[in-house]
């Protein structure tokens, strides 16, 4: 966004992230960290080009504060705010089963506090993160965005009951400008190692885990079924990366920006299935690292195959994958070779 011309305030509790991440990002744009970050507005950080412009600050705080929200807001100029994108959310399948409650909350009542902060300060356009698990076990594959709304786990229904509340939002009044966009497995890192994926405790997600077996940081990868009605038997999904991902969101921003309101809801997968077997034997290929695994029961909540349709974002958007199993594996294992213990290593 920053390079795309965006000034950028970024609001979180960091739960499941680090503000090294933005430090990162501020590296990769030629930012400088400012001095006297903290101000009235809670900016805690702040980095600014050579000439002094603020272009990135990040705020400590939670969007189930209004406090820390309006915060957010004025820090970025008050009335100003083009647009939120919204990304702050729980997002494992298999935890959501274990804490429904804390899902409900942070996804649903987070997003409810966001939008009334968006209504408080002027802003009504807005970029989800929605998700593929809203559609369950899918009736049809590919999976089109008209497919049967079933979510199969407590995550699925938080992101299904956020995207109803933005409709019901929209509809309440005028001027709203939306982008649901369901995300498939995003996985990879940044092609120039300095930003990847390196979540708190144990990955719930199995590309992290790969390169954590990879890296020798730990034993094995449990492989959650070999009796799914696949191929191979463990399951298939639709893996794509995060930086055609991120292209994706500015592309559905741009074309926000430019129009009147309306919502979008659209897909976001390569529209092609690996399986967990073949993603790890990809991996092992194309990087020359083992990674040892061992098969365990089905994990519950989970489907057998999830493969997107996006025809509706090549159509509306233009956009369309660029990047193959081969560019996921090989940044995801630079990132995780670069930095062993994720944003916690020295920079
Ligand atoms: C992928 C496959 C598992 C871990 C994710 C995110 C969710 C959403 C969709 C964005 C499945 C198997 C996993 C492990 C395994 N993304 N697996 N052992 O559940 O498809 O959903 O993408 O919104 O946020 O959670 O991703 O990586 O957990 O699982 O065998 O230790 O790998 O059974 O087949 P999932 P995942």
């Amino acid at each position: 966004m920053i390079g795309a011309g965006h000034d950028v305030v970024v609001i979180d509790n960091l739960h499941n992230s680090s503000v090294e991440a933005l430090h990162r990002v501020a590296e990769l744009c030629q930012l400088s960290p400012c001095r006297h970050a903290v101000d009235q507005d809670g900016v805690h950080q702040a980095w600014e080009t050579a000439t002094g412009d603020r272009l990135l600050r990040f705020i400590n705080g939670d969007i189930r504060s209004p406090e820390a929200l309006d915060g957010a807001f004025r820090a970025s100029g008050g009335g100003d705010v083009a647009a939120v994108l919204h990304f702050a959310g729980l997002k494992a399948v298999g935890d959501s089963i274990q804490e429904p409650l804390s899902y409900w909350h942070v996804n649903v009542e987070g997003t409810r506090c966001l939008l009334e902060a968006m209504r408080r300060h002027g802003c009504r356009t807005i970029v989800f993160s929605s998700t593929a698990a809203l559609y369950g076990c899918p009736q049809e594959l590919p999976i089109p965005e008209s497919a049967c709304v079933q979510p199969a786990n407590p995550y699925g229904q938080t992101k299904a009951a956020v995207e109803r509340m933005l409709a019901d939002t929209a509809a309440s009044e005028p001027g709203w400008r939306m982008a649901r966009l369901r995300y498939f497995n995003p996985v990879g890192a940044h092609p120039s190692g300095r930003i990847g994926e390196d979540p708190n405790g144990v990955p719930s997600n199995l590309f992290p885990l790969i390169t954590q077996v990879a890296m020798g940081l730990r034993s094995h990868v449990q492989i959650f079924g070999s009796d799914w009605p696949t191929p191979d038997g463990t399951g298939i999904r639709d893996f794509i990366h995060v930086m055609d991902l991120a292209e994706g969101h500015r592309q559905a921003l741009d074309l926000l920006l430019t129009t009147d309101e309306q919502i979008l809801t659209l897909n976001l997968g390569s529209g092609q299935g690996h399986s967990v077997l073949e993603m790890i034997e990809a991996f092992e290929r194309i990087n020359g690292a083992p990674v040892a695994y061992e098969f365990a029961p089905r994990r519950p909540g989970d489907v057998a195959e999830s493969v997107a349709d996006s025809t509706a974002a090549q159509q509306l958007l233009g956009w369309s994958t660029t990047r193959n199993l081969e560019d996921i594996c090989r940044d995801g294992w630079a990132w995780r070779q670069q930095n062993r213990h994720g944003y916690r290593s020295r920079r």
